[in-house]
């Protein structure tokens, strides 16, 4: 087989988020986020787990970028923990918390790894949500503020600046489902989250911009699945097409267009009649970077299951599964030609693709993941086929570094390039680590 070879100057990194791997959730200042607090509540989490330790990165954190290092990563998508730079939120600052974020840069930077920064991976500071949290306007200039504090502090060496992870899983699954923090089941709440979130991007964008001097690139990072129907009916069709609009047109239109696709729908009439205020979606469409985080598909039917949507998640058969979703590397490539299809003018790059595998020491205390090594072969074969089709797609982050706190499920998914034993905190790296790496060495596939 001949080699898919990626254009040179091809981005290779990894991902991984704050709440997820830092631990130290009571050091140096950091305040409470609502992950603490949602955590901390019985039966939210699998086994009732928490973040308070996870993979202890706040004090393994060189280790850790020497093992990027070994892997040859050209960069690295952390993000940073809104709690420990800002406790309250807003005003004070806590300059031992920004230190950490300070260190870690300088650090990668001498190692040759480009930091991609992410200001927002979901842990709301807790006093924010008190409050109103999301669903409250006022959220967007907290928002903005800190970004402000975290790009006069980084902005002299860090080019590269996410805003925001996946705002639509923190408004659905958050707000409206239930199952992340903070834990409402609110249409209303969620709606009213999700395009706030979204002005805070355009607003906080706006903020790094006037803290940085350096030429630097802005994006957000999205959770975008290709949609089919589970069959040729026309109510399944309908159901498609209703899910498509509120989990990727949804973002995508404001994002890349300055429209909105539920300010027409019956439902969200009502609801968002005074949310979306005049020249709001003009804040939001502003955007150098487009991240694309592709996990698996959805397939839908009409069904009651889901309220208010009218729809219900279908596993088609004879296919494989992970941990968490049915596997389907051919939905890398229908998510970035979706995201072309809308004539960007920005960058798009995979920011996270991944899989959770129940992963375990051999005898011989290596871990044979050979499913993962398949599933990154599969998919990273469909980035290069968008990239021959035409689409520029500039890097490809994995998810993630290391093995870490995989929200609601706890600590029983493993995702990692790094295998972590949580009892003792020792990292080894996968065979997939060592596969990962000899593709960027070649670049190629
Ligand atoms: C994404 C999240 C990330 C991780 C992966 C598995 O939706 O951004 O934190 O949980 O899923």
């Amino acid at each position: 087989m001949t080699a898919l070879k990626f254009p040179e100057n091809f981005i290779w990194g990894v991902a991984t988020s704050a709440y997820q791997i830092e631990g130290a959730v009571k050091e140096d200042g950091r305040g409470t986020s609502i992950w603490d607090t949602f955590s901390h509540t019985p039966g939210k989490i699998r086994n009732n787990e928490n973040g308070d330790v996870a993979a202890d990165h706040y004090h393994r954190w060189k280790e850790d970028i020497a093992l990027m290092s070994e892997m040859g990563l050209k960069a690295y998508r952390f993000s940073t923990a809104w709690p420990r730079i800002q406790p309250a939120g807003t005003g004070k600052v806590n300059k031992k918390g920004l230190d950490f974020y300070d260190r870690l840069v300088d650090e990668l930077l001498r190692r040759k790894i480009e930091p991609y920064v992410c200001l927002f991976h979901w842990d709301m500071p807790q006093p924010l949500q008190d409050k109103g949290g999301w669903p409250n306007r006022d959220t967007c200039a907290y928002f903005a503020e800190y970004a402000g504090v975290v790009a006069e502090c980084l902005g002299d060496r860090v080019k590269f600046w996410f805003t925001e992870n996946e705002p639509w899983v923190l408004a659905f699954i958050g707000h409206f489902l239930g199952n992340h923090a903070p834990g409402k089941k609110d249409i209303g709440a969620t709606l009213k989250s999700l395009h706030h979130l979204l002005l805070a991007h355009g607003l906080a964008t706006e903020a790094i911009r006037s803290a940085v001097k350096q030429p630097v690139k802005i994006g957000i990072t999205l959770n975008l699945h290709p949609v089919y129907s589970a069959t040729d009916s026309e109510k399944d069709k309908a159901a498609a097409e209703r899910v498509d609009m509120f989990i990727n047109r949804i973002v995508l239109d404001p994002l890349l267009k300055g429209t909105s696709p539920i300010q027409g729908s019956t439902v969200a009439k009502i609801l968002t009649a005074r949310v979306i205020q005049d020249g709001d979606l003009e804040k939001i469409r502003q955007l150098d970077m487009l991240g694309v985080n592709y996990y698996t598909r959805a397939v839908m039917k009409h069904s009651n299951k889901v309220p208010v949507l009218n729809v219900e998640q279908v596993q088609p058969v004879g296919n494989d599964y992970s941990g968490m979703w049915e596997i389907y590397p051919e939905g890398m490539y229908q998510t970035l030609k979706k995201v072309w299809d809308y004539k960007p003018t920005c960058e798009i790059m995979v920011t996270e693709n991944g899989i959770p595998v129940p992963d375990g020491l051999d005898f011989d205390g290596r871990v044979r993941d050979e499913r993962r090594i398949r599933y990154l072969q599969s998919h990273i074969a469909q980035v290069h086929r968008a990239i021959e089709d035409g689409i520029p797609v500039k890097g490809y982050f994995h998810w993630s570094l290391l093995d870490n706190f995989e929200w609601e499920l706890g600590y029983g998914q493993r995702f990692g390039l790094v295998y972590v034993d949580f009892k003792t905190q020792q990292r080894t790296v996968k065979d997939s680590g060592r596969w990962f790496a000899k593709v960027i060495e070649e670049n190629a596939l």
